[in-house]
Protein backbone atom coordinates (compact mmCIF):
# COMPACT_ATOMS: atom_id res chain seq x y z
CA UNK A 1 0.00 0.00 0.00
CA UNK A 2 3.18 2.52 0.81
CA UNK A 3 3.45 2.49 -2.75
CA UNK A 4 0.32 2.66 -4.32
CA UNK A 5 -0.08 5.76 -1.70
CA UNK A 6 3.37 7.52 -2.36
CA UNK A 7 2.20 7.12 -6.43
CA UNK A 8 -1.15 9.25 -5.22
CA UNK A 9 0.86 12.14 -3.11
CA UNK A 10 3.15 12.54 -6.81
CA UNK A 11 0.38 12.90 -8.79
CA UNK A 12 -1.69 14.80 -6.86
CA UNK A 13 -1.90 18.21 -8.60
CA UNK A 14 -2.33 15.98 -11.94
CA UNK A 15 -4.98 14.44 -10.47
CA UNK A 16 -6.96 17.63 -9.88
CA UNK A 17 -6.33 19.27 -12.99
CA UNK A 18 -8.14 16.14 -14.53
CA UNK A 19 -11.24 16.41 -12.66
CA UNK A 20 -11.38 20.17 -13.63
CA UNK A 21 -11.48 19.16 -16.89
CA UNK A 22 -14.17 16.86 -16.41
CA UNK A 23 -15.90 19.98 -13.89
CA UNK A 24 -16.48 22.05 -16.96
CA UNK A 25 -18.28 20.15 -19.18
CA UNK A 26 -22.15 21.20 -18.07
CA UNK A 27 -23.13 17.71 -18.22
CA UNK A 28 -26.85 18.80 -16.95
CA UNK A 29 -29.34 16.16 -17.61
CA UNK A 30 -32.25 17.37 -17.02
CA UNK A 31 -32.22 20.15 -20.05
CA UNK A 32 -31.77 18.49 -23.55
CA UNK A 33 -30.26 22.16 -24.55
CA UNK A 34 -26.92 20.09 -23.10
CA UNK A 35 -27.35 17.59 -24.67
CA UNK A 36 -23.99 17.40 -26.50
CA UNK A 37 -21.88 18.17 -23.13
CA UNK A 38 -23.52 15.10 -21.81
CA UNK A 39 -21.83 13.35 -24.85
CA UNK A 40 -18.96 15.06 -24.66
CA UNK A 41 -18.60 14.17 -20.92
CA UNK A 42 -19.42 10.62 -21.61
CA UNK A 43 -16.44 10.68 -24.03
CA UNK A 44 -14.21 12.12 -21.45
CA UNK A 45 -15.11 9.85 -18.88
CA UNK A 46 -13.91 7.45 -21.50
CA UNK A 47 -10.64 8.96 -22.21
CA UNK A 48 -10.28 9.05 -18.48
CA UNK A 49 -10.96 5.30 -17.98
CA UNK A 50 -8.69 4.54 -20.46
CA UNK A 51 -5.86 6.67 -19.84
CA UNK A 52 -5.86 4.97 -15.97
CA UNK A 53 -5.51 1.42 -17.07
CA UNK A 54 -9.13 0.14 -17.36
CA UNK A 55 -9.56 -2.04 -20.68
CA UNK A 56 -12.31 -2.58 -22.87
CA UNK A 57 -13.72 1.18 -22.23
CA UNK A 58 -17.35 1.20 -24.19
CA UNK A 59 -19.27 4.24 -24.37
CA UNK A 60 -22.81 1.97 -24.70
CA UNK A 61 -25.68 3.96 -26.19
CA UNK A 62 -29.20 3.85 -24.60
CA UNK A 63 -32.34 5.45 -25.53
CA UNK A 64 -31.16 7.90 -23.40
CA UNK A 65 -27.78 9.14 -22.22
CA UNK A 66 -24.72 6.96 -22.76
CA UNK A 67 -23.14 4.59 -19.67
CA UNK A 68 -19.35 4.17 -19.77
CA UNK A 69 -17.71 1.02 -18.92
CA UNK A 70 -14.59 -0.10 -18.31
CA UNK A 71 -12.86 -3.33 -16.63
CA UNK A 72 -9.87 -4.67 -15.61
CA UNK A 73 -9.88 -8.55 -15.13
CA UNK A 74 -6.91 -9.98 -13.56
CA UNK A 75 -7.84 -13.28 -12.76
CA UNK A 76 -11.07 -15.03 -12.95
CA UNK A 77 -10.76 -17.07 -9.69
CA UNK A 78 -10.42 -13.37 -7.66
CA UNK A 79 -13.32 -11.35 -6.88
CA UNK A 80 -14.79 -8.71 -8.77
CA UNK A 81 -15.82 -5.20 -7.45
CA UNK A 82 -18.28 -2.83 -9.35
CA UNK A 83 -17.86 1.29 -9.43
CA UNK A 84 -20.86 2.87 -9.72
CA UNK A 85 -20.98 6.97 -10.63
CA UNK A 86 -22.97 9.20 -12.57
CA UNK A 87 -21.53 12.01 -15.04
CA UNK A 88 -24.86 13.60 -14.98
CA UNK A 89 -25.35 17.02 -13.03
CA UNK A 90 -28.06 18.83 -11.78
CA UNK A 91 -29.36 22.37 -13.42
CA UNK A 92 -27.16 25.15 -12.05
CA UNK A 93 -29.93 27.58 -11.90
CA UNK A 94 -30.47 29.85 -9.88
CA UNK A 95 -27.10 31.47 -11.12
CA UNK A 96 -27.05 34.44 -10.23
CA UNK A 97 -26.81 32.88 -6.34
CA UNK A 98 -23.00 31.43 -7.58
CA UNK A 99 -20.69 33.62 -6.38
CA UNK A 100 -18.26 31.88 -9.11
CA UNK A 101 -18.77 30.33 -12.38
CA UNK A 102 -20.66 26.88 -12.18
CA UNK A 103 -19.06 24.81 -14.62
CA UNK A 104 -14.98 26.79 -14.24
CA UNK A 105 -14.04 25.22 -10.77
CA UNK A 106 -12.15 27.16 -8.37
CA UNK A 107 -10.70 26.38 -4.71
CA UNK A 108 -11.69 28.61 -2.61
CA UNK A 109 -11.42 28.23 1.72
CA UNK A 110 -14.71 27.61 3.69
CA UNK A 111 -15.24 27.65 7.68
CA UNK A 112 -15.86 23.26 6.91
CA UNK A 113 -13.04 22.86 4.38
CA UNK A 114 -9.69 24.70 5.88
CA UNK A 115 -7.68 23.00 3.54
CA UNK A 116 -9.98 24.11 0.53
CA UNK A 117 -12.81 22.52 -1.46
CA UNK A 118 -13.46 22.68 -5.17
CA UNK A 119 -16.35 25.05 -6.16
CA UNK A 120 -18.17 23.63 -9.42
CA UNK A 121 -21.62 21.84 -10.25
CA UNK A 122 -21.11 18.54 -9.44
CA UNK A 123 -17.94 18.43 -7.63
CA UNK A 124 -19.18 16.09 -4.73
CA UNK A 125 -22.46 14.86 -6.87
CA UNK A 126 -20.83 13.07 -8.46
CA UNK A 127 -18.03 13.45 -10.82
CA UNK A 128 -15.41 14.09 -8.04
CA UNK A 129 -16.50 11.37 -6.08
CA UNK A 130 -16.34 9.12 -8.63
CA UNK A 131 -13.00 10.42 -10.09
CA UNK A 132 -11.62 9.64 -6.64
CA UNK A 133 -12.38 5.63 -8.07
CA UNK A 134 -10.84 6.08 -11.31
CA UNK A 135 -7.65 8.28 -9.55
CA UNK A 136 -7.34 5.14 -6.99
CA UNK A 137 -7.92 2.24 -9.75
CA UNK A 138 -5.02 4.45 -11.62
CA UNK A 139 -2.48 4.06 -8.58
CA UNK A 140 -3.20 0.34 -8.23
CA UNK A 141 -2.98 -0.52 -11.98
CA UNK A 142 0.32 1.74 -12.01
CA UNK A 143 1.94 0.30 -8.90
CA UNK A 144 0.65 -3.64 -9.84
CA UNK A 145 -1.14 -3.14 -6.65
CA UNK A 146 -4.88 -4.00 -7.41
CA UNK A 147 -5.67 -7.23 -5.55
CA UNK A 148 -8.58 -8.13 -7.87
CA UNK A 149 -11.13 -7.99 -10.88
CA UNK A 150 -12.74 -4.31 -11.62
CA UNK A 151 -15.69 -3.15 -13.50
CA UNK A 152 -16.51 0.54 -13.93
CA UNK A 153 -20.16 1.74 -14.86
CA UNK A 154 -20.17 5.59 -14.84
CA UNK A 155 -24.58 6.58 -15.93
CA UNK A 156 -25.44 9.69 -17.19
CA UNK A 157 -29.08 9.73 -16.16
CA UNK A 158 -29.01 9.55 -12.29
CA UNK A 159 -30.42 13.30 -11.68
CA UNK A 160 -33.42 11.90 -13.89
CA UNK A 161 -34.13 8.50 -12.65
CA UNK A 162 -31.85 6.60 -14.66
CA UNK A 163 -34.31 5.90 -16.33
CA UNK A 164 -32.51 3.54 -18.90
CA UNK A 165 -29.83 2.18 -16.11
CA UNK A 166 -32.46 -0.78 -15.29
CA UNK A 167 -32.79 -2.01 -18.75
CA UNK A 168 -29.32 -2.14 -19.38
CA UNK A 169 -28.43 -4.12 -15.95
CA UNK A 170 -31.00 -6.32 -17.59
CA UNK A 171 -29.68 -6.48 -21.05
CA UNK A 172 -25.83 -7.32 -19.15
CA UNK A 173 -26.17 -9.13 -16.45
CA UNK A 174 -23.08 -11.53 -17.33
CA UNK A 175 -21.03 -8.53 -18.43
CA UNK A 176 -21.64 -7.10 -15.26
CA UNK A 177 -21.60 -9.96 -12.86
CA UNK A 178 -19.83 -8.83 -9.49
CA UNK A 179 -19.77 -9.80 -6.04
CA UNK A 180 -20.02 -5.97 -4.98
CA UNK A 181 -20.60 -2.59 -5.91
CA UNK A 182 -19.32 0.02 -4.69
CA UNK A 183 -20.67 3.80 -4.43
CA UNK A 184 -19.18 6.83 -3.83
CA UNK A 185 -22.11 9.21 -4.09
CA UNK A 186 -23.31 10.11 -0.47
CA UNK A 187 -21.70 11.93 2.37
CA UNK A 188 -19.58 10.90 5.97
CA UNK A 189 -21.52 12.58 9.09
CA UNK A 190 -18.16 14.65 9.32
CA UNK A 191 -14.56 14.97 8.59
CA UNK A 192 -13.54 14.36 11.88
CA UNK A 193 -16.40 11.52 12.60
CA UNK A 194 -16.16 9.40 9.21
CA UNK A 195 -18.98 6.67 8.69
CA UNK A 196 -20.34 4.44 5.87
CA UNK A 197 -23.51 4.92 4.78
CA UNK A 198 -25.89 1.73 5.91
CA UNK A 199 -28.94 2.80 4.73
CA UNK A 200 -30.95 5.34 1.82
CA UNK A 201 -34.41 6.32 1.38
CA UNK A 202 -36.45 5.07 -1.33
CA UNK A 203 -38.64 7.75 -3.63
CA UNK A 204 -42.01 8.20 -4.60
CA UNK A 205 -42.64 11.67 -6.77
CA UNK A 206 -46.10 12.75 -8.09
CA UNK A 207 -47.23 15.60 -10.30
CA UNK A 208 -51.00 16.25 -9.09
CA UNK A 209 -53.56 18.53 -11.12
CA UNK A 210 -56.72 20.37 -9.97
CA UNK A 211 -59.14 21.53 -12.66
CA UNK A 212 -62.49 23.73 -11.54
CA UNK A 213 -63.92 25.22 -14.51
CA UNK A 214 -63.31 24.75 -17.68
CA UNK A 215 -61.50 28.28 -18.24
CA UNK A 216 -60.01 30.75 -16.16
CA UNK A 217 -62.73 33.05 -14.53
CA UNK A 218 -63.17 36.58 -13.48
CA UNK A 219 -63.19 36.75 -9.51
CA UNK A 220 -65.76 39.43 -9.47
CA UNK A 221 -67.97 37.79 -11.59
CA UNK A 222 -67.78 34.34 -10.59
CA UNK A 223 -65.74 34.46 -7.09
CA UNK A 224 -67.85 33.17 -4.56
CA UNK A 225 -69.59 30.75 -6.45
CA UNK A 226 -67.71 28.22 -8.21
CA UNK A 227 -64.60 26.37 -6.97
CA UNK A 228 -61.21 27.95 -7.21
CA UNK A 229 -58.54 24.98 -7.64
CA UNK A 230 -56.08 26.85 -6.24
CA UNK A 231 -57.60 27.34 -2.58
CA UNK A 232 -58.74 23.71 -2.84
CA UNK A 233 -55.48 22.45 -3.67
CA UNK A 234 -53.81 24.15 -0.91
CA UNK A 235 -56.23 22.83 1.72
CA UNK A 236 -55.68 19.46 0.15
CA UNK A 237 -51.96 19.24 0.24
CA UNK A 238 -52.75 20.73 4.06
CA UNK A 239 -54.50 18.14 5.04
CA UNK A 240 -51.83 15.27 3.79
CA UNK A 241 -49.80 16.40 7.19
CA UNK A 242 -51.54 16.21 10.49
CA UNK A 243 -50.45 18.08 13.64
CA UNK A 244 -48.08 15.48 14.91
CA UNK A 245 -46.36 15.79 11.53
CA UNK A 246 -47.94 12.26 10.63
CA UNK A 247 -48.84 11.42 6.88
CA UNK A 248 -53.01 10.83 6.70
CA UNK A 249 -52.89 8.87 3.29
CA UNK A 250 -54.60 5.37 4.59
CA UNK A 251 -52.00 2.68 4.38
CA UNK A 252 -48.79 4.60 4.45
CA UNK A 253 -46.98 3.59 7.53
CA UNK A 254 -48.28 0.08 7.31
CA UNK A 255 -45.13 -1.73 5.85
CA UNK A 256 -42.39 0.87 7.46
CA UNK A 257 -39.88 -0.83 9.13
CA UNK A 258 -38.91 -0.13 12.81
CA UNK A 259 -35.90 0.15 13.57
CA UNK A 260 -34.40 -2.15 16.52
CA UNK A 261 -33.77 -0.42 19.82
CA UNK A 262 -30.07 -1.72 19.08
CA UNK A 263 -29.93 0.03 15.63
CA UNK A 264 -31.64 3.08 17.14
CA UNK A 265 -28.78 3.38 19.77
CA UNK A 266 -26.36 2.87 16.95
CA UNK A 267 -27.52 5.55 15.34
CA UNK A 268 -27.88 7.74 17.80
CA UNK A 269 -24.29 7.42 18.36
CA UNK A 270 -23.41 10.33 16.25
CA UNK A 271 -22.57 13.14 17.97
CA UNK A 272 -25.32 15.28 16.00
CA UNK A 273 -25.86 18.75 16.92
CA UNK A 274 -29.22 20.48 16.48
CA UNK A 275 -27.94 24.27 17.51
CA UNK A 276 -25.15 23.25 14.76
CA UNK A 277 -27.96 22.22 12.34
CA UNK A 278 -30.10 25.10 12.63
CA UNK A 279 -27.40 27.58 12.48
CA UNK A 280 -26.15 25.75 8.81
CA UNK A 281 -29.28 26.13 7.38
CA UNK A 282 -30.57 29.32 9.03
CA UNK A 283 -33.67 28.35 10.79
CA UNK A 284 -34.38 29.62 14.29
CA UNK A 285 -37.03 26.25 15.02
CA UNK A 286 -37.11 22.71 13.49
CA UNK A 287 -40.01 20.36 13.01
CA UNK A 288 -40.95 17.27 12.22
CA UNK A 289 -42.63 13.81 13.20
CA UNK A 290 -43.41 13.87 16.54
CA UNK A 291 -41.42 10.83 18.62
CA UNK A 292 -38.28 11.10 16.60
CA UNK A 293 -35.31 13.47 16.68
CA UNK A 294 -34.17 15.47 13.79
CA UNK A 295 -31.35 12.73 13.10
CA UNK A 296 -34.33 9.90 12.55
CA UNK A 297 -36.89 12.03 10.73
CA UNK A 298 -34.26 12.50 8.26
CA UNK A 299 -32.81 9.02 7.60
CA UNK A 300 -35.29 6.27 8.87
CA UNK A 301 -38.85 7.86 8.97
CA UNK A 302 -40.50 8.23 5.70
CA UNK A 303 -41.25 12.18 4.61
CA UNK A 304 -43.87 13.87 2.07
CA UNK A 305 -42.80 17.16 1.07
CA UNK A 306 -44.18 19.43 -1.82
CA UNK A 307 -41.40 20.29 -3.83
CA UNK A 308 -43.24 22.91 -6.67
CA UNK A 309 -46.48 24.37 -6.27
CA UNK A 310 -48.17 26.38 -9.10
CA UNK A 311 -51.64 27.99 -11.09
CA UNK A 312 -52.81 31.68 -11.42
CA UNK A 313 -51.44 34.18 -12.65
CA UNK A 314 -47.72 35.32 -11.00
CA UNK A 315 -46.44 37.92 -13.40
CA UNK A 316 -46.63 41.52 -12.45
CA UNK A 317 -48.91 42.98 -10.63
CA UNK A 318 -52.61 42.09 -9.63
CA UNK A 319 -54.92 39.83 -12.19
CA UNK A 320 -57.86 39.40 -11.14
CA UNK A 321 -58.72 35.62 -11.81
CA UNK A 322 -60.08 31.96 -10.87
CA UNK A 323 -57.80 29.69 -12.02
CA UNK A 324 -59.37 26.73 -14.08
CA UNK A 325 -56.30 24.62 -12.62
CA UNK A 326 -53.65 24.23 -9.86
CA UNK A 327 -50.50 21.91 -9.82
CA UNK A 328 -47.81 20.66 -7.36
CA UNK A 329 -45.01 18.37 -7.42
CA UNK A 330 -44.86 16.03 -4.61
CA UNK A 331 -42.14 13.92 -3.41
CA UNK A 332 -42.24 11.15 -0.41
CA UNK A 333 -38.94 9.76 0.96
CA UNK A 334 -39.74 6.11 1.47
CA UNK A 335 -37.86 3.86 4.02
CA UNK A 336 -37.70 -0.28 4.13
CA UNK A 337 -40.39 -1.64 3.63
CA UNK A 338 -42.43 0.47 2.06
CA UNK A 339 -42.30 -0.30 -1.83
CA UNK A 340 -42.57 2.91 -4.29
CA UNK A 341 -45.35 1.69 -6.34
CA UNK A 342 -47.53 0.63 -3.51
CA UNK A 343 -46.88 4.18 -2.41
CA UNK A 344 -47.72 5.70 -5.75
CA UNK A 345 -50.98 3.80 -5.86
CA UNK A 346 -51.88 4.78 -2.10
CA UNK A 347 -51.21 8.55 -3.07
CA UNK A 348 -53.68 8.42 -5.82
CA UNK A 349 -56.56 6.80 -4.06
CA UNK A 350 -56.51 9.14 -1.15
CA UNK A 351 -55.76 12.49 -2.90
CA UNK A 352 -58.69 11.34 -5.29
CA UNK A 353 -60.81 10.51 -2.13
CA UNK A 354 -60.22 13.91 -0.30
CA UNK A 355 -60.97 16.02 -3.06
CA UNK A 356 -64.66 17.80 -3.48
CA UNK A 357 -66.80 16.46 -6.61
CA UNK A 358 -66.61 20.10 -8.02
CA UNK A 359 -63.14 19.83 -9.03
CA UNK A 360 -61.11 16.68 -11.56
CA UNK A 361 -57.65 15.17 -10.20
CA UNK A 362 -55.25 13.96 -12.29
CA UNK A 363 -52.04 12.22 -10.47
CA UNK A 364 -48.98 11.76 -12.59
CA UNK A 365 -46.48 9.14 -11.28
CA UNK A 366 -42.30 10.38 -11.70
CA UNK A 367 -39.68 8.28 -11.29
CA UNK A 368 -39.01 6.86 -8.03
CA UNK A 369 -37.56 3.40 -6.23
CA UNK A 370 -37.59 1.60 -2.56
CA UNK A 371 -34.89 2.27 -0.28
CA UNK A 372 -32.23 -0.05 0.72
CA UNK A 373 -30.29 -1.20 3.85
CA UNK A 374 -27.10 -2.63 4.14
CA UNK A 375 -26.01 -4.78 7.41
CA UNK A 376 -23.33 -4.08 9.50
CA UNK A 377 -23.14 -7.78 9.33
CA UNK A 378 -21.81 -7.40 5.60
CA UNK A 379 -18.78 -8.34 4.29
CA UNK A 380 -18.64 -4.88 2.22
CA UNK A 381 -19.77 -2.93 5.23
CA UNK A 382 -16.94 -4.26 7.28
CA UNK A 383 -13.96 -3.70 4.44
CA UNK A 384 -15.55 -0.54 4.09
CA UNK A 385 -15.45 0.49 7.45
CA UNK A 386 -11.99 -0.91 8.12
CA UNK A 387 -10.77 0.45 5.45
CA UNK A 388 -11.93 4.21 6.75
CA UNK A 389 -11.26 3.10 10.12
CA UNK A 390 -7.18 2.97 8.85
CA UNK A 391 -7.02 6.09 6.99
CA UNK A 392 -8.80 8.62 9.43
CA UNK A 393 -7.79 6.67 12.18
CA UNK A 394 -10.70 6.89 13.76
CA UNK A 395 -13.27 4.57 14.64
CA UNK A 396 -16.24 4.59 11.59
CA UNK A 397 -19.47 4.50 12.47
CA UNK A 398 -22.66 3.38 10.32
CA UNK A 399 -25.02 6.22 8.95
CA UNK A 400 -28.12 6.37 7.51
CA UNK A 401 -29.26 8.84 4.83
CA UNK A 402 -32.15 10.60 3.57
CA UNK A 403 -31.25 10.68 0.14
CA UNK A 404 -32.00 8.22 -2.39
CA UNK A 405 -30.03 6.39 -5.03
CA UNK A 406 -33.16 4.28 -6.84
CA UNK A 407 -30.59 2.24 -8.51
CA UNK A 408 -29.41 0.71 -5.49
CA UNK A 409 -32.11 -1.43 -4.96
CA UNK A 410 -31.96 -2.41 -8.86
CA UNK A 411 -27.79 -3.92 -8.22
CA UNK A 412 -29.34 -6.19 -5.64
CA UNK A 413 -32.31 -7.43 -7.57
CA UNK A 414 -31.07 -8.08 -10.88
CA UNK A 415 -27.40 -8.53 -10.07
CA UNK A 416 -27.90 -9.76 -6.46
CA UNK A 417 -24.98 -7.59 -5.46
CA UNK A 418 -25.25 -5.68 -2.31
CA UNK A 419 -23.94 -1.91 -2.46
CA UNK A 420 -21.27 -0.35 -0.41
CA UNK A 421 -22.10 3.27 -0.12
CA UNK A 422 -18.61 4.67 0.85
CA UNK A 423 -19.28 8.91 0.17
CA UNK A 424 -16.89 11.30 1.18
CA UNK A 425 -19.30 14.55 0.62
CA UNK A 426 -20.13 16.41 3.44
CA UNK A 427 -23.92 17.39 4.03
CA UNK A 428 -22.91 21.34 3.84
CA UNK A 429 -21.49 20.46 0.16
CA UNK A 430 -24.71 22.46 -1.38
CA UNK A 431 -25.29 19.56 -3.75
CA UNK A 432 -28.21 20.37 -5.84
CA UNK A 433 -27.85 24.21 -5.01
CA UNK A 434 -25.61 26.93 -5.65
CA UNK A 435 -22.00 27.27 -4.43
CA UNK A 436 -21.73 23.26 -4.66
CA UNK A 437 -18.46 22.25 -3.20
CA UNK A 438 -16.42 19.58 -2.72
CA UNK A 439 -13.49 19.69 0.01
CA UNK A 440 -9.63 18.64 -1.08
CA UNK A 441 -9.34 16.63 2.27
CA UNK A 442 -12.87 14.67 1.02
CA UNK A 443 -11.20 13.92 -2.55
CA UNK A 444 -7.56 13.01 -1.61
CA UNK A 445 -9.20 11.32 1.47
CA UNK A 446 -11.11 9.01 -0.88
CA UNK A 447 -8.18 8.31 -3.07
CA UNK A 448 -6.54 7.21 -0.54
CA UNK A 449 -9.61 5.37 0.88
CA UNK A 450 -10.07 3.09 -1.63
CA UNK A 451 -7.42 0.91 -2.40
CA UNK A 452 -7.57 -0.41 1.22
CA UNK A 453 -11.53 -1.35 0.89
CA UNK A 454 -10.34 -3.48 -2.15
CA UNK A 455 -7.39 -4.91 0.07
CA UNK A 456 -9.83 -5.80 3.00
CA UNK A 457 -12.78 -7.17 0.72
CA UNK A 458 -10.66 -9.32 -0.94
CA UNK A 459 -8.54 -10.41 2.01
CA UNK A 460 -12.20 -11.02 4.01
CA UNK A 461 -13.09 -13.16 1.04
N1 LIG B 1 -26.01 11.58 -4.75
C1 LIG B 1 -27.38 11.91 -4.61
C2 LIG B 1 -28.06 11.16 -3.49
C3 LIG B 1 -27.49 11.32 -2.11
C4 LIG B 1 -26.74 12.41 -1.73
C5 LIG B 1 -27.76 10.35 -1.20
C6 LIG B 1 -26.25 12.51 -0.45
C7 LIG B 1 -27.30 10.45 0.08
C8 LIG B 1 -26.53 11.52 0.44
C9 LIG B 1 -28.09 11.60 -5.93
O1 LIG B 1 -27.39 12.12 -7.03
C10 LIG B 1 -29.43 12.28 -5.94
O2 LIG B 1 -29.47 13.48 -6.02
N2 LIG B 1 -30.52 11.52 -5.88
C11 LIG B 1 -31.83 12.06 -6.00
C12 LIG B 1 -32.78 11.05 -6.55
C13 LIG B 1 -32.81 10.98 -8.04
C14 LIG B 1 -33.89 10.01 -8.48
C15 LIG B 1 -32.98 12.31 -8.70
C16 LIG B 1 -32.37 12.49 -4.67
O3 LIG B 1 -32.03 11.91 -3.62
O4 LIG B 1 -33.17 13.43 -4.68
MN1 LIG C 1 -25.38 11.68 -6.91
MN1 LIG D 1 -27.81 14.32 -7.14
Amino acid sequence: MYKTHQYQEENKQRFLDELFELLRIPSVSADSAYAKDVKTCAESVAENLKKSGLENVEICPTQGNPIVFGEKIIDKNLPTILVYGHYDVQPADPLELWETEPFEPVIKKTELHPDGAIFARGSADDKGQFFMHVKALESMINTQSLPCNVKVVIEGEEEVGSIHLGGFLEENKEKLACDVVVISDTHIFSNSVPTVTTGLRGLCYVEVEVTGANRDLHSGLYGGGVPNPINILSKMIASLIDDDGKITIKGFYDKVEELSANDRKELNKLPFDEETYKKSIGLREIQGEKGYNTLERTSIRPTLDVNGIWGGYTGEGAKTVIPSKAHAKISMRLVPDQDTEEIKRLFTEHFTSIAPKSVTVKVTPHHGGNAYVLPSSDSGYIAAKKAMDKTFGKETLPYRTGGSIPIVSLFEKTLGAKSVLMGFGLDTDAIHSPNEHYGLFNFYKGIETIPYFFQYYVDGK
